[in-house]
């Protein structure tokens, strides 16, 4: 049996508000693991939020609040958005709980021990959304050149992670494992900063007072990205003063099958990290590539930890073309889309819209446009069609299997398309995937335009059935194709189609239109 798959996404910080730029990447980890599900195996997801540091407090400043009752309310937000879009996250970790706590604070004593970590003093430019220092020569125009704004000159007495250390063993890695950074033509531009050569990284502030206290120096507080990277084994029951348990190598118990409730947070141990980690992908951003792509597997190697098996860089959404921002007040707010649309048009759009690990860019015009022809008239007349001529002419009763194969496709043909498709997941080609399934029922769209079904009925009731039974399987078959991007919508399908019924074969039924046409303009 195969180790459970093990898919995160990053933290979201809770200075803003959960956008589709999140929804997207949170969204993606869902479709993974929902199709590892259907495929059988056992599937967890670990999301949840980024606390700490000196934005945060600031904008909870700003917010009149504090920054524990601050992040409490956004964390509840984006828990709660994460539930309306369908996400099944098995659990959801906050930086600022104990049992994340104790094991930064833990681990940082054990690396002081090695000597992976040590004292000294910092002298840099700092950009404060990023976190992060940036070196001069990195800067657009005297800016930060992710969110081109002023960085700050900060000096101060550090702790320092021997980031140098890991420059060569990281570049052998990379080499051995090629499948590790994707996708593969994201993964240069990292490699290339590596090889430049890794400086020692800074780990804690004198000047930050909301983050985790160094234990045996508590003026420093751990640095956020150094605190944050670690919820990936702290989450899961990583515990730096235990080795590994004997015995407890639990790979493959199928601990967290669909439907099973996930043990309540804080109740994992060692065994639970042994049986999930290392994680099988890891979902970040592209500008966050390098804290995965080279710090963290760095801090894993210091504590002689498995690399996850990949790192995955998405690209980003902009909206009209142009970069989404609290300032532009652009951001959309998926809720607004869920409302006119439905949850599983947002699902599709986001994952058929752009390849995956590409930029994309958002426009309701394109949204529109994908829902009436892909879905209204694609996915949901295909269905609407064929169930309604079962009705009309066979009292919404289909065959069993007959004895011949089908006319329209065979069971063939519709395999060799599983395979493709299932090879698209798998190399998280979603777009590709869909593109593939989409394929099939336009195909079928065209058959029923071509075969005139509702003539043959009459004319040769005997071909008028098996053309049906094999519409009604394709569309079976569809509605699980479908399923990790639509849950709801492959539910709907497998009721209408009689797939829910005992045995498996009930009646058809047409029920509410899947995707009632889009036509009028909405007032503004
Ligand atoms: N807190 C850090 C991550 C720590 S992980 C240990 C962080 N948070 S973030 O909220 O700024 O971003 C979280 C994720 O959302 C990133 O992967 C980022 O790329 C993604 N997105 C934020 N805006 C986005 C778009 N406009 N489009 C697509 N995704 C983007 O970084």
């Amino acid at each position: 049996m195969s180790k459970t798959f093990y898919v995160t996404t990053p933290l979201y910080y809770v200075n803003a508000e959960p956008h589709i730029g999140h929804a997207y990447t949170t969204l993606a980890a869902d479709v993974l693991v929902r199709h590892k599900r259907a495929r059988g195996g056992s599937a967890f997801l670990l999301t949840g939020t980024d606390e700490h540091g000196a934005n945060i407090e600031k904008v909870a400043k700003a917010a009149g609040k504090s920054p524990q009752a601050w992040s409490d309310e956004v964390a509840a937000r984006f828990r709660t958005m994460w539930e309306a879009l369908g996400i099944r996250f098995d659990d959801f970790i906050r930086t600022t709980e104990p049992r994340h706590e104790k094991q930064v604070q833990k681990v940082f004593e054990r690396l002081l021990k090695s000597g992976d970590i040590y004292r000294g003093s910092y002298e840099g430019l700092y950009c404060l959304p990023c976190e992060a220092y940036y070196d001069e020569g990195e800067l657009l125009a005297g800016n930060c050149p992710v969110h081109g704004r002023a960085v700050e000159h900060l000096r101060e007495e550090s702790y320092f992670f021997k980031l140098s250390r890991f420059e060569k063993p990281l570049l052998d890695y990379y080499e051995k494992h090629p499948e590790f950074l994707a996708p593969s033509w994201r993964a240069s531009e990292l490699t290339n900063w590596v090889k430049s050569g890794l400086k020692d990284i800074s780990v804690s502030r004198t000047k930050v007072a909301w983050g985790i206290p160094v234990l045996s120096d508590p003026k420093h507080t751990i640095y956020v990205w150094f605190d944050a990277l670690q919820n990936y084994i702290t989450a899961i029951g990583y515990d730096p003063d235990i080795g590994a348990v004997p015995g407890a190598g639990g790979r493959g118990r199928s601990t967290f099958h669909e439907g099973e409730p996930s043990p309540e947070p804080g109740t994992r141990n060692r065994s639970s990290f042994e049986e999930l980690w290392p994680a099988d992908v890891q979902l970040v951003g592209k500008e966050i590539y390098r804290f995965h792509g080279v710090i963290w597997p760095a801090m894993l190697m210091a504590l002689d930890l498995a690399l996850p098996r990949q790192v995955f860089a998405l690209g980003w959404w902009t909206v009209e073309g142009e970069k989404m921002s609290k300032s532009r007040g652009n951001m959309i707010d998926p809720r607004e889309l869920v409302a006119e649309y439905g949850v599983d048009a947002l699902r599709y759009f986001l994952f058929r819209e752009v390849p995956f690990g590409g930029d994309g860019d958002f426009s309701r015009e394109a949204f529109k446009t994908r829902y009436n022809a892909d879905l209204a008239n694609g996915l949901g007349n295909l269905t609407a069609r064929v169930i309604q001529l079962v009705e009309k002419n066979l009292a919404g009763e289909i065959p069993r299997r007959p004895a011949l194969e089908g006319k329209v496709f065979g069971t063939g043909v519709l395999a060799k398309q599983s395979e493709k498709i299932y090879a698209a997941m798998d190399a998280l080609a979603f777009h590709e995937a869909l593109g593939l399934i989409w394929e099939q029922i336009a195909e079928l769209n065209r058959t029923v335009d071509r075969e005139k079904p509702w003539a043959t009925a009459k004319t040769d009731p005997e071909a008028f059935k098996f053309l049906m039974f094999d519409l009604v399987w394709s569309l079976r078959l569809i509605s699980d194709w479908i399923a990790p991007f639509m849950p709801e919508t492959a539910r709907k399908m497998q009721e209408q189609l009689g797939a829910q019924a005992a045995g498996g074969w009930g009646k058809l039924a047409k029920g509410d239109s899947l995707f009632p046409r889009k036509t009028e303009e909405k007032a503004p």
